[in-house]
């Protein structure tokens, strides 16, 4: 019998450029680059067992077992990393988020950016970052980015095989000082996930090219106001790609809308602080929660702001967050 084991950890990111569709779908290969911030505290904590004794991969997520999509998706992912590291042993993977899970706080970035350093450890298999990345955006586009920490960009790549697109670290989301307020707005799963929302917009939105058209010159954007250190910048690319990305997706046929009344209230709540004088830009994923980029002088008024708009149930300041690091292993 053998046994190899290794634990990892990963934050979450949200995107300031948005991700949405794909250029291939086997190969989980984007569609569009995009850039974002990984976000401390907002973490997955992922155990990877390999066991020659088992007759079949086994999962518990956050203290359930679970079986079905969750399971298959996760013995696919492993899969790849078995192939990789010639092994056919069958894994116990123990996963535990410490925030809702698939509910538009990314889940599925620390997840499989959590599984993928784990596995490979536990394969015995040492990647690079950009291996990493690379590997983990086979299980989900945004967990690519989660392998490293603070502002990253994932580069879209030309290439059919896909090694060209993993992500980069683009610095300086620490000494800077931004933050990013996250208001929840629902405790329940998201209606529509989102490999199914940004296939059906490719699929049936008329705007979806469009969507495509302004996202190269947003990223460029996005990269000069990151190397510039200008938050207003940041945040005006950031609120634009947010909402183009989601009138895209309302336009698909039929529509996909992520968000709630609460998530229009918090951006309408985002425009008066602006209009106050207050740093503050909007950004929303696959789900209702509403997001706010800032400074760290101004996320706990912000935060407070936000908290009193009818529907948001609770309100966190998130500062920039590290990379997926190993936290125990064992041969
Ligand atoms: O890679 P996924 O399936 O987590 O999709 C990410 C989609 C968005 O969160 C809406 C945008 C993004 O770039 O993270």
């Amino acid at each position: 019998m053998s046994v190899t084991r290794a634990i990892a950890e990963a934050n979450t990111n949200i995107a300031l450029v948005k991700y949405w569709g794909k250029r291939d779908k086997q190969l989980n290969l984007p569609a569009v680059g995009s850039l974002s911030l990984t976000l401390e505290g907002l973490s997955t904590r992922t155990e990877v067992r390999f066991d020659s004794t088992l007759a079949a991969d086994a999962l518990t997520l956050n203290g359930d077992t679970a079986m079905g999509e969750p399971l298959r998706r996760i013995s696919k992912f492993l899969d790849l990393v078995r192939m990789r590291a010639a092994l056919s042993a069958r894994a116990q993977v123990v996963s535990a988020n410490n925030f809702p899970t698939a509910a538009g706080l990314a889940s599925s970035a620390s997840a499989f950016a959590a599984l993928a350093l784990a596995a490979t450890r536990a394969a015995g298999l040492e990647l690079t970052g950009a291996e990493l990345s690379v590997l983990a955006r086979r299980g989900s586009g945004s967990a690519a980015r989660s392998i490293f920490g603070g502002f990253v960009h994932l580069h879209r790549g030309v290439r059919d095989d896909g090694d060209d697109c993993y992500a980069e670290e683009v610095g300086g989301a620490t000494e800077w000082g931004v933050r990013l307020v996250v208001g929840v707005t629902s405790e329940g799963q998201k209606e529509t996930l989102s490999t199914d929302g940004m296939q059906h917009t490719a699929e049936t939105s008329p705007y979806y090219a469009q969507w495509i058209a302004t996202s190269e010159p947003d990223l460029a954007a996005a990269r000069k106001a990151v190397a510039a250190r200008d938050l207003e910048a940041l945040g005006v690319v950031t609120e634009r790609s947010c909402l183009t990305m989601h009138a895209s997706a309302m336009a698909a046929r039929p529509a996909v809308v992520y968000f709630l009344g609460a998530t229009i209230d918090g951006y309408r709540a985002v425009q008066t602080m602006r209009k106050g004088g207050l740093p503050a830009w909007f950004t929303c994923d696959a789900g209702p929660h509403v997001k706010v980029l800032t400074d760290a002088e101004h996320a706990e008024e912000i935060s407070q702001k936000l908290a009193a708009v009818p529907g948001v149930l609770r309100t966190r300041v998130c500062v920039p967050g590290k990379g997926a690091r190993l936290v125990e292993e064992q041969s």
